[in-house]
């Protein structure tokens, strides 16, 4: 286990769409351990394998406690709208809303290779959504409205990794 650099925006790997886990091995599992405590480290609560220079479609997602580790997800339902204020550990420094779906089903494999079913609503959705999105090379920043600093943010409610 080890802390990673967080790949800022600007870096290319950010904007890629990325590569299928052809495999899911002890290297992949080291990743992830590694994404894990990149993640706690910089107190988020959502990290993709591009933001840690990892061409590879996987994420965590890690909100009220639960850890969700998805591998090569795919999403396979999504239904409402809303538009709260997200955040991102390559975008330091700024916030913005960004409309999403009020509820997903998203499917994957585990780091076991398992497959996995997820329901989620709300933040978790968002932040769910927020991480596919990486595996895509989209930033939140790239469709965000109301952006604006932490501190202009301060006094509102909601701020979203
Ligand atoms: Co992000």
């Amino acid at each position: 286990m080890a802390l990673r650099n967080i790949v800022e925006r600007g870096d290319e790997i950010l904007a890629k769409k990325c590569r299928e886990v052809k495999e899911v091995n002890d290297h992949i599992r080291m990743i992830l351990d590694d994404m894990l405590d990149t993640m706690r480290e910089a107190q988020g609560v959502g990290i993709a394998a591009p933001q840690v220079g990892i061409n590879r479609r996987m994420f965590i997602v890690e909100v009220d406690g639960e850890t969700y580790e998805m591998i090569n997800p795919v999403m396979l339902e999504q239904s409402g709208s809303q538009c709260e204020y997200e955040g991102c550990l390559s975008v330091p420094g700024l916030y913005g809303r960004v409309e999403r779906p009020t509820y997903i089903k998203i499917a994957g494999l585990n780091r076991f290779g398992e497959p996995v079913e997820y329901e989620a609503e709300g933040f978790l959705a968002t932040a769910f959504c927020h991480e596919n999105d990486h595996l895509d090379g989209q930033l939140f920043i790239d469709k965000a409205v109301d952006i604006c600093t932490p501190e202009e943010l301060m006094g509102e409610d909601d701020m979203e990794e």
